[in-house]
């Protein structure tokens, strides 16, 4: 089968197409034929070895010293599945699956049956299937889970044109929540139209001088911090910061939770079969429609990493496979 490989960390250039050996369903295992995938921000990161501050030593030791152990990079899949092992009964060959899983840029892939998969919507395309998991999950992570948001309360994005952002903006709106995002001018439309009553353009206002308070300010592309926002969140509010050095994930939250109400929540939001199987019953009622900015054929991936590697993509880059 064809794969995206890269076998030193770098620039885009790094990734090429090669014919590597097609993997088989183990007995608790699905093959899935993919049909469409993501260029995460996740995946640039990993190519590029591009970690926040303090992950540097722990990322080489998990990636790979000197070069990448998994050759295979990717993270969403949405596709058709091939086989199943014999003790899976959840799913049969030939239906439509989505999730999350490692080695997603190949034309096959080998998911275990209990991990984060689940039937794909009818009415929902590949594209849009596999454009859903990694802001999806992240959102529902955060938003949800870790913060609590609720009916009224008062919902600040930053970076809501992005992957995590726009998935956030619906999210958030979904729960009855009143969603501000902080965008460029270009994007505000967008952000409107996911949901977001009010805009703020990042180029031109500054959000702590915008005379809102909120009670989530949910920093998706780490381009403020908590001791800059904390005026304008609200009592008992919390802070959800996306992008931190290792240092501030591990003394931020701690910190916060003893010494006052307002409070950082940092972390991994890690993918499970309940978070693939909430976001397709969000993709299913239309309740959850990922933005994609931009689509490439595998062979064109490169190109793909190099969208994601401005850091001004809007939603997701897909990458179509066989279409
Ligand atoms: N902790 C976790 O579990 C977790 C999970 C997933 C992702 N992440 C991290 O979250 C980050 C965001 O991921 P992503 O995929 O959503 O990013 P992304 O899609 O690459 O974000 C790009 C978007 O952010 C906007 N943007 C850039 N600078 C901005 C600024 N200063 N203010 C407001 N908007 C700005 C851009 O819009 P303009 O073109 O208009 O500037 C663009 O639309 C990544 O660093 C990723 O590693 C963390």
């Amino acid at each position: 089968m064809k794969a995206a490989v890269y076998r030193n960390y770098g620039p885009p250039g790094v990734v090429a197409i090669e014919e590597v050996e097609t993997p088989s369903a183990g007995e608790n295992d699905v093959l899935v034929k993919v049909r469409a995938t993501t260029v995460t921000t996740g995946d640039a990161r990993m190519r590029a070895f591009r970690m926040p501050r303090g992950f540097g030593l722990p990322g080489r030791l998990g990636l790979g010293i000197f070069a990448p152990r998994n050759t295979v990079l990717g993270m969403d899949f949405a596709g058709d599945v091939a086989a199943v092992g014999r003790n899976v009964t959840a799913f049969k060959a030939g239906d439509a699956v989505f999730g999350a899983a490692g080695r997603c840029h190949a034309e096959y892939l080998v998911v275990r049956h209990t991990a984060s998969i689940a039937l794909k919507p009818a009415g929902v395309s590949y594209e849009e299937a596999a454009a859903a998991p990694f802001g999806g999950v992240t959102a529902l992570i955060f938003l949800k889970d870790w913060a609590g948001v609720r009916s009224g309360d008062n919902v600040l994005v930053i970076g809501p044109s992005g992957a995590v952002g726009s998935a956030a903006v619906q999210i958030a709106r979904d729960a009855g929540a009143e969603v501000t995002g902080v965008s460029s001018a270009a994007n505000a439309d967008l952000v409107r139209s996911l949901g977001a009553r009010h805009t703020i353009d990042y180029a031109r206002e500054d959000f702590t001088q915008s005379g809102g308070t909120y009670d989530i300010i949910m920093d998706t592309v780490g381009a403020t911090s908590f001791a800059r926002a904390q005026g304008v969140l609200r009592a008992g509010g919390r802070f959800l910061a996306l992008v931190t050095s290792l240092g501030e994930l591990l003394f931020l939250p701690a910190w916060t939770k003893m010494t006052g109400t307002k409070r950082v929540i940092a972390g991994v939001a890690v993918a499970g079969s309940e978070k693939i199987q909430a976001l397709a019953q969000l993709l299913e009622t239309g309740r959850f429609k990922p933005v994609i900015g931009a689509r490439y054929p595998l062979e064109r991936i490169a190109e793909a990493h190099a969208a994601v590697d401005t850091g001004h993509k809007r939603g997701n880059v897909v990458v179509t496979i066989g279409a």
